[in-house]
């Protein structure tokens, strides 16, 4: 611990800040239930698709680990809550388990162990001044569908049990959870659950099921937004969706690469917001032509990329009173030679792109983002110039160790050469930046790659029962910012 508070006062004897963040500007951390919650079988719950693929099939996760334990958040709201003051955050972003509470997934069953562990989470959070911003679905969703048939009805099913399940969470908490996000990065749901399938449920799908899926994601959002509006204004909170945003960098100045930089941008980024965000409410021009003209060619019967009706439309535009940013890091970008891309018909395929990660760029411990702050500035002045300034949150930046040491040097970079940009983007180019959220308050469970990505503020000793906590530096580091509104570098 010494040698934490020597290390820091060193750093902040550098103190080159130049802005300071608006004294509205909000700051948070955030978790997803399955990544902490652990108590996969506790009481009622149900089974989820991570349950359910880590279960049968361990090596879908590198270490062959699962969240049946995770960080046991589930058992340990006060000291959860405690950290998050100690760090003296404004909010914290969590989700809600939909198999814990509506175990079967459908509305005629409402858990009351799983009410009951939110009820006591938001009011823990309520009483120690920390706002509850909540993620609807992250990724954990109850298995009951499956997304990627061709047939309509099968999605438009699910379709409609993931909007009673919001309406069912507006009606539960909604007196006093003000801030919702209805869905976690559709792109990741979609392209790595039912196209490439690195993701659970784990469908594979390519070049369909994942257009299939971001369909009904879209649609979903638009009828959650709506149902809200309709029949839960009076409680006076605000519906949004949070969408990864990796930047395309162009590989080189010519017109070319800056072309692809930009396709890449709007094929995996604007594919759910131009529909909300622009003023025609339908998928960005550019994807339809291309997927269409490859469906074309491929003789499919039909185009692979699926259409909305005049009335979808008009349920799309404008359905988000935010929009969150996750976002980690940038690629470069360039055409895409024959070479590039050999799984056809994928996504990347129909983008006509070839993305990655330069070797100049400092690496993380996850092998698709590296450290690239400038990035970040850039997409939010994408954002602003492609929607019109929209209100931004970025509800998700952290950076991955193989490791919880709790001198976290590289970490405390990534922090404060992020949040710099952020401060150029609020502060030179006017982007309407109003919150941001480091990603994650602790070690957790990393999907795919389970134990072995440590994103925490605090490290998790995860061969201990009591999954003791530790403060790791950076953590120190985002607090003093929270304080001070200034970044010590
Ligand atoms: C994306 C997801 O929202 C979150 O669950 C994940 O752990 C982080 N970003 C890091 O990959």
């Amino acid at each position: 611990m010494k040698l934490l508070v020597l290390l820091l006062s060193i750093l902040s004897l550098t103190n080159s800040q130049e802005y300071s963040f608006p004294d509205d500007f909000l700051f948070g951390v955030a978790t997803a239930s399955y990544q902490v919650e652990g108590a996969w079988n506790e009481s009622d719950k149900g089974e989820n698709i991570w349950d359910h693929i880590t279960h049968v099939n361990p090596s879908f996760v590198i270490d062959e680990s699962n969240g049946d334990y995770a960080c046991d958040s589930f058992h340990r709201i006060a000291e959860d809550v405690q950290i998050l003051k100690d760090i003296g955050v404004n909010f914290y972003r969590f989700s809600l388990s939909w198999s814990r509470i509506l175990p079967t997934g459908h509305i005629n069953y409402v858990s009351d162990v799983g009410v009951e562990y939110y009820n006591n989470l938001i009011d823990e959070l309520i009483a120690n001044d920390i706002t509850p911003f909540v993620t609807i679905f992250h990724w954990d969703i109850t298995p009951f569908v499956t997304i990627f048939h061709w047939d309509l009805p099968q999605p438009l099913l699910e379709l409609g049990a993931r909007v009673d399940y919001a309406a069912k969470v507006f009606e539960l908490f909604g007196d006093r959870v003000k801030n919702w996000i209805t869905f976690n990065e559709p792109y990741q749901i979609c392209e790595q659950g039912y196209s490439i399938g690195d993701l659970a449920p784990g469908y594979t799908q390519q070049g369909i099921g994942g257009y299939l899926c971001g369909h009904t994601i879209l649609l979903a959002h638009a009828q959650a937004y709506q149902r809200y509006y309709s029949e839960f204004s009076e409680q006076g909170g605000r519906v949004g969706l949070v969408v990864h945003g990796v930047w395309g960098e162009p590989e080189t100045d010519s017109e070319e690469d800056a072309a692809a930089a930009e396709a890449f941008v709007q094929m995996f980024f604007g594919w759910f917001l131009h529909p909300i965000y622009s003023d025609d409410g339908d998928y960005p021009p550019i994807m339809k032509e291309q997927i269409d003209a490859l469906s074309a060619e491929q003789n499919f019967p039909r185009s692979r990329f699926p259409t909305f009706t005049e009335a979808q439309i008009e349920s799309l535009k404008g359905a988000s009173d935010f929009l969150g940013l996750n976002h980690y890091g940038a690629y470069l970008c360039r055409a895409a030679n024959e070479n590039d891309s050999t799984v056809i018909p994928s996504h990347w395929h129909d983008s006509g792109v070839y993305c990655y990660l330069s070797d100049e760029w400092e690496a993380s411990a996850s092998d698709w983002f590296s450290v690239t702050p400038w990035g970040l500035r850039s997409i939010l002045n994408w954002i602003k110039d492609a929607y019109g300034n929209p209100e931004v949150i970025v509800t998700e930046n952290g950076f991955t160790t193989t490791t919880g040491d709790v001198v976290d040097c590289r970490r405390v970079n990534y922090y404060n050469t992020y949040l710099q940009y952020l401060l150029e983007a609020i502060y030179e180019d006017e982007c309407n930046v109003t919150g941001y959220t480091a990603w994650s308050v602790m070690d957790n469970f990393e999907w795919q790659f389970g134990y072995t990505a440590k994103f925490g503020l605090y490290s998790v000793d995860f061969d201990d029962e009591n999954r003791t906590r530790t403060p790791k530096m950076s953590s120190y580091v985002y607090k003093n910012i929270i304080e001070t509104r200034q970044i010590d570098t």
